[in-house]
């Protein structure tokens, strides 16, 4: 379904909600227009997820998905992105370069730029980048100097799937929003196996997620993550 309303991104507070929509995250986001009261973290889908569109179709997608979602947040908010760089024909696409690119374009500040280990330093690896990029924007919002926090998270933790952010990279930036903004809703336009939904719920924040897949919303709706633990 697309076009929620307003009424869905919050629930009454003390009782974190948790809403799944199956549907187009373009669409979506241009139904429902600012997200009052919401951040967004989010991971866009990588080229091996939407191969009909080939490498150059699917650049010029990601950027303007980036900017779409960026241009939804309202200025309370931020946009925390988490991208994993790909090694293509020898060569290397830098999907922290393309969302930022893309905040260019929509008017909005880099707040921070993370490195999230996903293997252990030092791993090799073939295809996708050991590390993701975990970046946060905002257009007028700035972080207070005094609760800075580190640039580099030596384990993502708990990935509930090969393309999923991990449950530690998703603490980080749940916390940075329940800190620096006055939003309590986390919006996840490409949501997956709702990682960030999970995470935000687990922290006490409401969460709406998008997902063209029926069977990743399903998922989205059950998982369950252990802070502590980092496992679902
Ligand atoms: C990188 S994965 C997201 C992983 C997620 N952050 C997690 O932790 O599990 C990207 C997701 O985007 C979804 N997707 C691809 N195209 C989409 C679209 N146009 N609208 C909504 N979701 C889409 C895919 O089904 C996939 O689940």
């Amino acid at each position: 379904m697309t076009g929620a309303t307003s009424a869905d991104a919050v629930g009454p507070r003390g009782v974190p909600e948790r809403i799944v929509h199956q549907a187009d995250a373009l669409t979506w986001l241009r139904a429902r227009g600012l997200l009052v009261g919401a951040s967004v973290i989010t991971s866009l889908p990588d080229v091996s997820e939407l191969p009909a569109l080939g490498f150059d179709g699917w650049r010029a997608w990601f950027e303007d998905a980036a900017v779409l979602t960026m241009s939804t947040v309202p200025r309370e908010g931020v946009a925390i992105f988490f991208q994993s760089d790909i090694k293509r024909g020898g060569g290397w696409l830098d999907k922290g370069a393309l969302v930022s690119r893309a905040a260019e374009r929509a008017g909005m500040g880099l707040l921070f730029h993370k490195i999230v280990c996903r293997k252990p330093p030092g791993t090799v690896t073939y295809g996708r980048a050991s590390y993701s990029h975990l970046l946060g924007f905002a257009t007028v919002l700035r972080p207070s100097l005094r609760r800075i926090t580190a640039d580099v998270l030596s384990d993502a933790g708990f990935m509930p799937g090969s393309k999923a952010m991990g449950v530690k990279a998703c603490v980080d930036a749940c916390r940075f929003v329940l800190q620096e903004t006055t939003t309590r809703t986390i919006v996840d336009p490409f949501c997956g196996w709702g990682t960030a939904l999970a995470v935000a719920n687990a922290m006490g924040m409401d969460a709406v997620g998008v997902d063209l897949s029926a069977r990743m919303c399903k998922r989205a709706r059950l998982l369950r993550v252990d802070l502590e633990g980092e496992r679902g």
